[in-house]
């Protein structure tokens, strides 16, 4: 019976042809145990040497662990390509994102980072319309896209929330989104909704001449999702926002494989379920290159300066690859045939006296996305929305939101409230 060990330090990856996992690994006992176990079990291997598996096949196929270090935990795996499906997310997560994180022989383990040659990144379409599709069809060629969550997250009827948005997207928002719970619910149905929020828009953008946008939460499974997502297309909408854990990205895959013609935003509600810990699980940056893969346009990242975890640092790095080209450079044609970039969003927690900041650590390739910081003004929505375009003005102007505030009440208010 051969005996394949999967630990080859040796072993020079070949990044046409690798998949290669950089991994954390706290091992229960043994650290080259756990190591070589975590390479078996997420390629050809099992707890034991098996008489079916030939050596020639395991030379083909076994994955190879070339780097690891004891004393920091940090393990890359090079994984030959022909060990995964193209273009299928679920299966690589039952590999690489699979049994490993249950076995008795480590204590912890997470997957840091993941590199894909260009074969398989270029299995898969990436986003359809990307940073420079998006900014297009909202002719915004380069300023920061100001969004706003309708709060509270429920409770409102289709009509109030129709209203709502006119009234925010009248007073400087570009973008309107769902929460990330608002499906359709008993008081505010999803068709209704959508009919009454993009009436408004229209009425908005006849009124002002600005292109708005309303990203409506089509979570549910797939087959409702893609008759809500038509029905968006139907009625003139550009954008369908999906809570990409909950539904899952092969939920991603279905729709944005229907090439529906509509921007799909991403929300990440419930990543930190495996993501936050900095010991276990599958890291943001892994989630946002699948993301990518699967074919968001734009993506929930972090905010680094709101309520939410994420240091500035794990977010610029996310933000960065999700801007950069991705893919292969043509020697003879001297281009890239890239993923198209991903644009990044930033929400939760913002309101106007952080946007200097954010816009510091985070760019202007963003959306920058107000929930509360919106509708908790204490004059309510339309001053928060007017508010948020102010700090946004002071931005650009290079001038301190204090200064701005001077001749704008709604943004002197707004920092009172919260500074
Ligand atoms: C929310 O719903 O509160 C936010 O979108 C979460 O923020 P995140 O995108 O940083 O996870
Ligand atoms: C989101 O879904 O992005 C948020 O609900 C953010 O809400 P907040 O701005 O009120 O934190
Ligand atoms: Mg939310």
């Amino acid at each position: 019976m051969p005996h394949v060990g999967f630990i080859d330090l040796t072993y020079h990856p070949n990044r046409h042809k690798d998949v290669i996992a950089h991994f954390y690994v706290e091992p229960e006992k043994n650290f080259e145990e756990a190591v070589n176990a975590i390479a078996g079990e997420s390629s050809i291997g099992s707890w034991t040497d098996l008489s079916t598996l030939k050596v020639s096949v395991a030379n083909k196929l076994k994955a190879r662990v070339f780097q690891m270090n004891e004393k920091d935990g940090l393990v890359k795996i090079a994984y030959p390509l022909d060990l995964f499906e193209l273009g299928s997310i679920p299966q690589f997560l039952s590999s690489v994102g699979g049994n490993i994180y249950s076995m008795k022989a480590i204590k912890n383990l997470r997957l840091v980072d993941v590199e894909f040659p260009e074969k398989y990144i270029k299995s898969f379409p990436g986003p359809a319309f990307g940073i420079a599709g998006i900014r297009k069809i909202l002719k915004n060629e380069n300023r920061l896209i100001l969004g706003s969550i309708i709060k509270p997250k429920v409770g409102l009827n289709a009509s109030e929330q129709a209203e709502l948005s006119y009234q925010i997207w009248k007073n400087g928002i570009d973008l309107v989104k769902d929460d990330e719970n608002l499906t359709s619910m008993t008081f505010n149905n999803f068709y209704d909704r959508v009919e009454k929020v993009l009436k408004a828009k229209k009425k908005v953008e006849l009124e002002t001449g600005k292109k708005k946008f309303y990203s409506c939460n089509i979570t549910a499974e797939p087959t409702e999702m893609l008759k809500r997502a038509k029905f968006i297309k139907k009625l003139g909408g550009e954008v369908a926002m999906i809570d990409i854990i909950s539904v899952g990205l092969a939920g991603v895959q279905f729709i944005r494989n229907q090439n529906l013609g509509l921007i799909l935003h991403g929300h990440r509600a419930g990543h930190s379920t495996f993501s936050r810990s900095t010991k276990h699980g599958i890291s943001m940056l892994v989630v946002a290159k699948l993301a990518r893969l699967a074919g968001i346009d734009q993506l929930h990242t972090g905010t680094v300066v709101g309520k939410m975890d994420g240091t500035a640092e794990e977010v610029s790095t996310i933000n960065d690859l999700l801007r950069e080209d991705w893919g292969h450079f043509h020697k003879l044609k001297e281009n890239w045939s890239s993923l198209k970039p991903v644009m990044p969003i930033a929400s939760g927690g913002l309101h106007p006296g952080l946007l200097p900041g954010l816009v510091k650590i985070l760019g202007t390739d963003l959306i920058a996305n107000f929930g509360a910081g919106v509708h908790g003004h204490r004059n309510g929505s339309a001053a928060g929305a007017m508010a948020c375009a102010q700090a946004a003005e002071a931005v650009v102007r290079g001038i301190t939101l204090e200064e701005q505030a001077k001749i704008h009440p709604e943004l002197r208010i707004a920092l009172e409230q919260w500074m």
